[in-house]
Order: structure tokens, then sequence, then C-alpha cells
């Protein structure tokens, strides 16, 4: 664990970057730090590998003083990606990568398969080992940041705005790859960023800072969309907390039925006799039309089809039931033509659809287990209840948000 502890920081020339701050980064996680710029950010994450001293309170790493460890040990321990990857421009990017495996000695070989090992773990065509960053795209070269600060296997990963620089569609290739790495690497990561869908994306906890180098409030991303601790938070959180915040539940939950999917070779007897009888016409006039495997193919009226007509409406786009959050399935139902959302399985075979009361009683159920309200501003019915948020969190499975890194 990293503890910053009541630490402040103050240039020479009187500003005070960082103010009291105290964190506790827990290990094998990611930790953001967000804020507007100028609040702090880079100052605190440069005190927690040494390349900028603290003026008061102190940093441990695993229960000891940072200062009390050789400087070059500890950085070494701490590895280190900007933005726009400060790569050495002179330097092959194989090289690049093998910098510190390099000064840490390993002979030329060794260096040269870590640093491939490390292009394919990081998503880069082991090809690209011989050219130079400039040859290189600006999302390619952010890749080999990470793979270089990777290369030593430090089990500390200071990354500073690392994604900024680069579009938002490789930004959110960049991002599904840290998460994706992380899940088998397990590192102590500092992330900072300025954009708080980054930090509620990546953040397994997320301390927000103010100008001044104060903390606003620290938490699980989840828990900042429910209740910002003030105004400041709440007008950086942005709009449309509540759906975000769906983004942080199961569609596991959404009750689906599979009796209006039909195959696009049912016959009009078929129909008829079997699938129509089945169905409540008054709340369900519509069949989901799928080809002969099952994959969905659009909407029909189900009165009109049974009798020979064979228009379908597209069906906008499907969920991924028992991966994707609650979020996307509301986003099923509410672009969905008919108002249903339609529920596929991993390999695109439609298994359900639900109409949007459906989703609606399953995002009651998810709120009802972990409250939007915190317990102090519940109403206690009549005695026995205890805290809200304990073991009904527990029982609430939380899901990456856009189902990256499940
Ligand atoms: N070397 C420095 N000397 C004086 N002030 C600095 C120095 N570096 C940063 N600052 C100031 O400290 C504050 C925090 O900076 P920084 O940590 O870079 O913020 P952020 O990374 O959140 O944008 C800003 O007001 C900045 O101008
Ligand atoms: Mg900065």
């Amino acid at each position: 664990m990293i503890l910053i502890d009541a630490v402040t920081k103050r240039y020479p020339d009187g500003t005070t970057a960082v103010d009291r701050l105290t964190l506790e980064i827990p290990d094998g996680s990611i930790t953001v730090l967000v804020g507007p710029s100028g609040c702090g950010k880079t100052t605190t994450l440069r005190m927690i590998n040494r390349m900028i001293d603290l003026t008061e309170g102190r940093i441990t790493l695993d229960g000891a003083d940072i200062r009390d460890q050789p400087v070059n040990a500890l950085r070494r321990s701490m590895g280190y990606v900007i933005q726009n990857a400060g790569l050495f421009p002179h330097r092959t990017i194989a090289d690049n990568i093998a910098t510190v495996p390099r000064l840490l000695g390993w002979d030329r070989r060794q260096a040269k398969t870590r640093a491939l090992e490390l292009m394919e773990r990081v998503g880069l065509d082991p090809a690209l080992a011989k050219r130079y960053p400039y040859q290189l795209s600006g999302g390619q070269q952010q890749r080999v940041g990470v793979a270089r600060a990777l290369a030593a296997d430090p089990p500390v990963m200071l990354m500073d705005e690392p994604f900024s620089a680069v579009d938002p569609v490789v930004r959110k290739g960049l991002q599904d790859e840290l998460l994706r790495i992380q899940a088998e690497l397990g590192k102590t990561i500092v992330f900072v960023t300025h954009d708080i869908d980054e930090a509620i994306k990546l953040g397994d906890m997320v301390a927000v800072l103010r100008e001044g180098g104060k903390l606003a409030q620290y938490a699980p991303p989840s828990e900042l969309l429910t209740a910002p601790s003030d105004p400041f938070v709440e007008d950086f959180l942005g709009t449309d907390r509540g759906v975000r915040r769906l983004s942080f539940f199961t569609a596991a939950g959404v009750e689906l039925t599979s009796l209006p999917i039909v195959a696009v070779d049912s016959t009009a007897e078929q129909l008829t006799e079997r699938t129509l009888p089945a169905l409540d016409l008054g709340k369900t006039p519509y069949l989901l039309v799928t080809d002969t495997e099952g994959r969905p193919l659009g909407w029909a009226d189900a009165k009109l089809r049974a009798a020979g007509d064979t228009a379908l409406t597209p069906y906008g786009h499907s969920f991924t039931a028992g991966r994707d959050s609650l979020r996307a399935a509301l986003d099923s139902a509410v672009l969905s033509p008919t108002g249903w959302a339609v529920a596929v399985d991993e390999s695109g075979r439609a298994v359900g659809v639900a109409a949007q009361e459906t989703i609606a009683a399953a995002i009651r159920d998810a709120h009802a287990e972990r409250p939007v309200l915190l317990p102090s501003q519940v109403a206690e019915p009549d005695g026995d209840g205890g805290p809200a948020g304990t073991a009904a969190e527990d029982a609430a499975v939380p899901v990456r948000p856009d189902g990256a890194g499940a």
C-alpha cells in the first residue's frame, strides 16, 4: 500500500500545489487522481517516486518512508508513463522498452526477448520493434510507453495523463487495453487524468482534487456518481449521473422472455398455431425475427407476419446478457423501435427480449440493493433495518462501465 499522509507541497515561489493531502492507495488496483488543470495531480504523482520532494507530511510504501529508500531503487519499483510517451527518439522501439532491464544489467538478448513479449502484451505488432518512435502513430507510441514502464515488472505504475493526447477512439482502445493488462497483472496503479469519464471507467478508487491541491472526495466511482460530497464534485461529474451509474450494475437481473423470438423460416402455421397464442398480443404485438442461426434480424408486427408479411424493422442494438450493464440494457430498449431491448449471448444469438418496464423493474431492484441515498438519509422503517449498503452491496455484482475488463 502507498500511504500519502498529510502531504503538502509548496514550491519555492510560494505556490501551494498540494495541501495536506491524505490518501490510502490500495495494492493491486487502479487509483485515479482527477481534477481540473493545476490542481496538483502531477505534483502528487511525482512526489510518490521522489521526482519532487514533499514539503510536509510523509509518503510510505508498504509502511516504509520513501525518503529512507535509495532513490534509484524506489524509481525502478515504479513504472512511470507520461503523456506523449516520452520515448527516446534516437532509440528503436525494442531498445526503448528494454531501457530499464538494460540498466538492471540484463544481457542484450534477454532484454530483447522481454521487449518483444511486452509488445505483444500491450497489443503492438512485434514487427514494429526495429522502428523509431517517429515512425509510429501517437496511440502506438503510447503503448510503447506502457510497455517500457512494465519492462522490469515493477509492482507500482505511475501514469500521468498517458492517454490525453490521442483521439477518443484510440483512447478507448488504450483504456480497454490497460484494464485487460491490469486484470492479468494486478499492479498498483496511480493514474492521473483531467477526464472524469476516464476516471470513472478506469478507477477502482477515484480521488477528486480541487484547485490548491485539496482533496474534495475519495470514493469508488459508483459512489461518486451516487453521492458527490459537494457542489464542486457534483459539477465536475457533469450530467446524467443516474444513467451513468447504471454502468456499475449487471443486466443479469433483467427478466427476459424468449416467447416473441421466431426464426426467419418459421411458417405461417407455426406462427398462428403456436407462437401467437402463447403471446399476450395486447402487451407484445411484435415478433423478433432471427436468422436460422438465431441471430436477430429485426422486429415484425406479429399479426402481419402470421398473415405472410415479411417486412422487418431494424432492432437498433442488442446487449449481451450476463456481461453488459443495466445501462447497456436500458440503452438498447430506448433505441429499439418497439421499446423492447434485445439480449444476445456471447456468440450473438438472441436469448430473449425485455420491455422498458422490465428493465425499469431491474433498475429499481438494483437501487434497493445499493440505495442512491446515503444510509443517514434513509428513514429507518421500524428499527431493525441495519445500515444500507453492506451485505446488500456484496450481493449486487459490480461491472466495469462499457463492459470493458469484465
Ligand atoms: N516548479 C513549479 N514551480 C512553481 N509552481 C509550480 C511548479 N510546478 C507546478 N506548479 C504549480 O503547482 C500547481 C499544481 O501543478 P500540477 O501538479 O502540475 O497540476 P496538474 O498536474 O493537476 O495540472 C499549479 O498551480 C502549478 O502552476
Ligand atoms: Mg499535470
